[in-house]
């Protein structure tokens, strides 16, 4: 995060209190965690030494009898950690043990039954680094760089006749800390020296630490995407001297895997960019202090092949350096992510449309990495949480996301949630980051009952999240007692609205007053997701207390932000706040809609036919205008080509979201480099208005879910085919519509078995359909 002159000098006052509120509020939780019973014991082993080593290799030989019917080895670390048995590689996770805040560790089971040679000796081995624990992206150095890492593992053998071994971490583990990997780190990259001898001499035996940590089974887990590597055109050479650029095509996160060949001792360096400069060079500046990049030495016995596992980037390009000549015969891309299962597909006659939802979908993808992260290339990838929320309703129609957010990010949510309610707007927080002026803010911190909320509408189920429910009734309490969230630092983040066109005295932000209107209409917001909770669960007090503070916040609302005449006071004059207004149900009365319906259609017309919105507004514009009638002003927006839009993005050469509508200046200049990021999924939230109006697909209207949807499609001349399908439980919902030559429009759709839907056509009375497949043609 980038702050300016005056936020600093707030944010330094409350940067003191806040590294105490840190601590207190990480220590409050994880002594609160240790009396619900920390489970199962895990015995910590580290090497041997001081316990600075950037990296080290654990290892135990054991035997393993004849008549094994299964071997399940369970496993958990502080350090981003490798498994082998016998040389080969324990389950496909990655980064495991998961990004989480440190007091907190998630642990991982595999069933390793056929890695085993029965009747033989058996080597485990571990690798661990300091990613994710004790590097930068865990905080400042002088306050994590002392803390050990460390593994628990636990390996239980049991046999034909009943009997069961077990071996589990002890100081009977040796280690070394002169090995391959040199060292990794989540920003810095990973450093793996193939030419170190195999036989590593030194094994000492590990030693025994005691970290203060909860360990918790591991949700939302990073995997690589098989059916998503890219490959290089190979082979290619590479001489020293030269930068060789390889471009994927393709923005992603992920790392690159290689088969190479060069004489022993070569050091390659792989650097990965986003973006190219206008000569053809790879263009690092937005990287911040991530030095992303691949050391790796060559072993030199023939070809040699290597990923690394410690770290990921954010990259389409990566530049290859080498030291002595060398050969690729193999060079991919191999994207990671916690999305699988994908659900949804949407594709259109419009290849510039494709190229809009193939960006979305990717920068969803790639900022879904054990937690919603905001970007993936830079030194930041953290979780927070403003942004997360933005994106959920559209990663909803990607993939079944009920684990991710609903056990992940919820429990990381409530680990740090301060004592008196709020939740913090990064989660987990990089150490030292989650200060006092983190919390309650709004936008940010309200994704605590927000997150939820959405995945909930869209499943239809608000049960689903009846774990999370008590924190959430918690904040809803601050909420009340406080009259949060507070409008916080950055407001409709990154929009354009009173900014003007290079006028930076807003760079980032909103102004104060967009702000506090933003803070009064998520306190709305709030309450209504947190009454949907409690009458769901039946918690009826909570209810009705809830449905008082919604009333009391709108009202509150009403008063202060509108004008008699029903509209919006000139000073709160946004497309933001029209749009919020329009689609929270913020105005009071038919009238005051009708007014600010009006002075949004305005608003957009004197801005040029332009969106002026940023993180927050843009979520609501395209829907405020397509469900108040103005349909063809919202695809005017999705089809505009100048900045800022969409399309500019794509004719930039975008591959995923920007970060800024701006990233890329109409000269091919860069904007700021501290804060530009090529891949954030905050407007990708544009897919949701996709499937939910261009193909039509939505959740049923009363109680969410599918299993009585509705279909409301909104064509538009101007893209003549789109065609959708959304798989759930029960079957797959299928639609195309399509303006055919004779001019006519024609909607197909396909109801799964088991389902009904309410179908609303333009113009049409509204009709219902059972299962099946349908054909209207108007
Ligand atoms: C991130 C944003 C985030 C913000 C909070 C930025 O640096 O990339 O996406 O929400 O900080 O201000």
């Amino acid at each position: 995060m980038i702050i300016d002159g005056n936020r600093m000098i707030m944010s330094a006052i409350g940067k003191l209190f806040g590294l105490y509120l840190a601590v207190s509020v990480e220590f409050q939780m994880y002594a609160a965690d240790r009396q619900m019973g920390a489970g199962q014991e895990w015995t910590w082993i580290t090497e041997s030494g001081n316990g600075l080593n950037r990296a080290f290799v654990l290892r135990k030989s054991l035997d393993c009898g004849t008549n094994l019917s299964r071997a399940i080895l369970r496993h958990t670390g502080l350090g981003v950690y490798e498994i082998t048995v016998n040389g080969l590689r324990v389950g496909d996770v990655e980064l495991k043990p998961g990004f989480t805040s440190p007091m907190v560790r998630e642990s991982h089971v595999d069933d390793v039954t056929t890695l085993l040679k029965v009747g033989e000796k058996n080597v485990i081995e571990v690798e661990v680094s300091d990613s994710y624990w004790r590097d930068l992206i865990a905080g400042d150095p002088k306050r994590v760089g002392r803390r050990p890492n460390a593994v628990a593992l636990s390996l239980r053998m049991e046999y034909q006749d009943g009997r069961v071994e077990t071996v589990d971490s002890a100081p009977d583990w040796e280690v070394v800390s002169v090995h391959r990997l040199r060292g990794a780190g989540i920003y810095e990259g990973e450093e793996y020296a193939a030419n170190v001898s195999q036989d590593r001499s030194g094994w000492r035996p590990a030693r025994i630490v005691h970290p203060d940590v909860r360990v918790i089974p591991a949700k939302g887990v990073v995997r690589m995407r098989k059916d998503l590597v890219m490959s290089a055109k190979v082979p290619f050479t590479v001489c020293p001297g030269e930068k060789r650029v390889v471009d994927f095509g393709q923005n992603a996160a992920g790392r690159e895997s290689f088969t190479v060949k060069g004489a022993a001792g070569t050091r390659l360096e792989i650097r990965h960019a986003e973006v190219l400069n206008p000569d053809g060079t790879c263009y690092f500046g937005n990287l911040r202090r991530a030095k992303a990049t691949t050391v790796y030495t060559l072993g030199g016995n023939g070809p040699e092949s290597f990923r690394p596992l410690h770290t990921y980037y954010g990259f389409r390009y990566v530049e290859i350096s080498a030291s002595a000549p060398v050969e690729f015969s193999e060079f991919k891309f191999e994207p990671i992510t916690s999305v699988r299962n994908e659900t949804g597909r949407i594709v259109t006659s419009d290849p510039d449309v494709n190229r809009i939802i193939s960006c979305a979908e990717w920068a969803i993808r790639s900022n879904q990495m054990s937690v919603p992260t905001d970007c993936c290339q830079r030194g930041e990838r953290l979780g927070w949480m403003g942004d997360a929320c933005v994106s959920v309703p559209a990663a909803c129609w990607l993939w079944d996301t009920q684990e991710f957010y609903l056990g992940k990010v919820a429990r990381d949510q409530r680990v740090l949630q301060h004592a008196d309610g709020r939740y913090c707007s990064l989660s987990p927080g990089r150490s030292g980051e989650t200060g006092n002026d983190k919390y309650g803010i709004c936008g940010w911190s309200d994704a605590g009952v927000l997150i939820p909320y959405r995945v909930c509408a869209h499943f239809g189920d608000f049960k689903i999240a009846s774990e999370h429910y008590p924190s959430m009734r918690k904040y809803g309490l601050w909420l009340e007692e406080k009259g949060g969230p507070f409008p916080g630092v950055w407001g409709d983040w990154l929009s354009f609205q009173r900014t003007g066109f290079g006028d930076m005295r807003y760079p980032y932000g909103s102004d104060s007053d967009t702000q506090r209107f933003l803070a009064a209409a998520f306190r709305v917001w709030d309450f209504s997701a947190l009454v949907a909770f409690a009458s769901a669960l039946g918690e009826q007090e909570d209810a009705a207390r809830f449905t008082a503070a919604r009333e009391a916040a709108r009202t509150e609302l009403h008063k202060t932000y509108f004008g008699e005449d029903g509209r919006l006071l000139r000073e709160y004059a946004a497309q933001t706040t029209y749009a919020m207004a329009l689609v929270l149900d913020l105005c009071p009365g038919a009238r005051s809609r009708a007014a600010t319906l009006a002075d949004l259609e305005l608003n957009i017309i004197r801005c040029g036919r332009r969106l002026m919105t940023g993180v927050i507004g843009t979520q609501f514009l395209l829907e405020a205008l397509s469900e108040n009638g103005k349909v063809q002003l919202a695809y005017d927006l999705l089809l505009r080509r100048a900045c800022p839009s969409w399309l500019y993005m794509v004719d930039h050469g975008a591959t995923t979201t920007w970060e800024r509508w701006d990233g890329i200046f109409s000269d091919g200049s860069f904007n700021d480099p501290k804060m530009n990021s090529f891949n954030h999924a905050d407007f990708a939230c544009v897919l949701d208005w996709m499937y939910r109006t261009m193909a039509g697909i939505r959740p049923g209207p009363v109680k969410g879910g599918f299993d009585d949807f509705e279909l409301v499609p909104r064509p538009d001349r101007r893209i003549r085919m789109v065609e959708a399908s959304y798989r759930i439980p029960k079957g797959m919902i299928r639609v195309k519509s399509e303006y055919t030559l004779d001019g006519k429009w024609t909607y197909r759709f396909t109801v799964p078995d088991g389902t009904s839907a309410t179908v609303r056509l333009p113009g049409v009375e509204p009709f219902r359909a059972g299962p099946g497949d349908h054909i209207r043609v108007l």
